[in-house]
């Protein structure tokens, strides 16, 4: 049966299904001919092979990308538009496929990976449209005989290097602004999950895309870092875009250094979830299990630390556990299915490690806590209570389905709670107090608040952190300036 679902599913993403490389428009083998295996996290199958690349043809990437800037920097925003905006308009038309092959992939259940392809076309379409607003400026001159302009140029070559836990929406959230500025991209994706990121690429040449503009080199886990480090060094590439961890986020920001280059990092967060005695009940229950589990808890705005005032917090435990329990756990190409497995063994071990550390320090589950019983990298969704801040799973990213919850007293106590870590990405509360909302909000130390809403994923709005979470912003026209180099022309002799 479970072979069968699976041969089902590889009929509908078969046509988008592409096992090489995508370079200046063709689909290429590793230099030296090594592959490595895909595979499916709901059972462990291999879905394919893929080139295993590295600093060559990295380079031959960039060389690609650096021949298409000009053709591509030269045309106007609305041509590039209307390419966009192709390529958002067949990527919902092949939506059911593409969300067929993201669950392949990465695990997540179907009606994520379809809201995935969805917000993923988005970023298209928002920047296929914004790319027509990158105003310059006139500015009164300091001197009567001169004139001060500024314009916005597109930066030139662009890297990308994507996760695994969004392997579609995190690709145009950085390619999107990117070609719609006029740049071109060289774009790493993550070696659980490449397949998602070619078959955007088939879409793209059927598109009209040209060749050379969006080019993909894949690579595993060991040629990650020369993939990386050709992409830091080759002085043609002027910005990096990056969505990973903060380690591996500090490493590529020192090895941007020496070229000088533009960077944009979306690292890992520690998301502060706090409900208020104030807050609604419902409300705050059904944005902490969104929050929570959405993604089988690997996003890096998931509620990682849910702190409840006293007041509310025994009844906000009980209907949590209670809609927690609800939860099916399984392979998400069943439409029953709310959470998938984890990606890899690794991050298994990781979720494991913080309930056991958790537990051994006083904590207790209300709801699950072990692995599930379908074996793989399943976890069962978990509730714990009695979590204390200084728990490993409260200064760590859990990255998993599990709600470790803290009681507080005070306002201040939660705020302080809440920022007591090197992270900024994004923070939640619940209330329905008008000042405190904004109170709360001015204090809380991130790039994103969410009030009194589980969900905060938009095209239209500014992604990023402060702290050790990162560096610019992604989506919204803040996301377009990202690509755009400032000219400043002071013209003189205007007698
Ligand atoms: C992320 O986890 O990095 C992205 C989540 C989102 O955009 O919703």
């Amino acid at each position: 049966m479970a072979d069968e679902a699976a041969f089902a599913a590889q009929r509908v993403f078969e046509p988008y299904l592409r096992d090489r490389g995508f370079v200046n428009g063709r689909w290429i083998e590793a230099q030296d001919g090594r592959r490595f295996e895909v595979t499916d996290p709901s059972s462990g199958r291999a879905i394919v092979s893929v080139p295993r690349m590295g600093a060559a043809e990295t380079r031959a990437a960039i060389a690609a990308a650096e021949a298409a800037l000009p053709g591509w920097r030269d045309s106007t925003a609305g041509a590039r538009a209307k390419v966009l905006k192709r390529w958002a308009a067949l990527m919902m038309e092949r939506q059911e496929a593409l969300a067929t092959l993201l669950t392949t992939e990465q695990g997540k259940p179907m009606a994520e990976s379809r809201a995935e392809i969805a917000y993923a076309a988005s970023f298209l379409e928002w920047f296929a449209e914004e790319g027509k607003r990158a105003y310059g400026d006139v500015i009164p001159p300091h001197r009567a005989d001169n004139r001060i302009v500024v314009t916005k140029e597109a930066i030139g070559v662009c890297a990308g290097i994507t996760p695994w836990n969004f392997p579609c929406a995190m690709v145009t959230r950085k390619a999107a602004p990117a070609l719609a500025a006029g740049c071109t991209m060289v774009l790493k994706p993550a070696e659980q999950t490449p397949l998602s990121a070619l078959a955007l690429c088939v879409i793209a040449e059927e598109a009209g895309l040209p060749p050379g503009v969006f080019n993909v080199i894949t690579g595993d886990g060991e040629d990650a870092p020369l993939i990386g480090k050709e992409l830091t060094s080759n002085p043609v590439v002027r910005k990096l875009g990056f969505t990973g961890s903060t380690e591996i986020g500090k490493l590529l920001m020192a090895q941007c250094a020496p070229t000088m280059k533009r960077i944009s990092l979306e690292l890992g967060g520690n998301a502060p979830f706090i409900v208020f005695d104030d807050a609604d009940l419902d409300e705050a229950v059904a944005g902490a299990l969104l929050c929570k589990y959405r993604n089988t808890g690997q996003t890096c705005i998931s509620a990682n630390r849910i702190l409840v005032q006293s007041g509310i917090h025994d009844a906000f435990v009980e209907r949590l556990a209670a809609a927690a329990g609800q939860l099916k756990v399984g392979n998400g190409l069943d439409p029953a299915v709310s959470i998938g497995p984890l990606i890899e063994p690794a991050g298994l071990a990781k979720v494991e490690r913080h309930v056991a550390n958790a537990i051994d320090n006083g904590a207790r589950p209300v709801l699950g806590g072990k692995r599930h019983e379908l074996g793989l990298t399943f976890f069962q969704p978990t509730v714990l209570v009695g979590v204390d801040p200084k728990m490993a799973m409260c200064c760590e990213e859990t990255f998993g389905p599990v709600a470790g919850i803290t009681s507080f007293a005070t306002e201040d106590e939660a705020i302080a709670i809440a920022n007591d870590t090197p992270y900024g990405l994004a923070s939640y509360f619940y209330t329905r107090d008008l000042a405190r909302s904004w109170r709360v909000g001015d204090k809380l130390q991130a790039g994103i608040i969410g009030i009194n809403t589980g969900f905060i994923s938009t095209e239209i709005a500014p992604f990023g952190g402060i702290k050790e979470s990162g560096i610019g912003r992604e989506g919204s026209r803040y996301g377009l300036d990202e690509f755009l180099a400032i000219k400043y022309r002071c013209i003189g002799g205007i007698a």
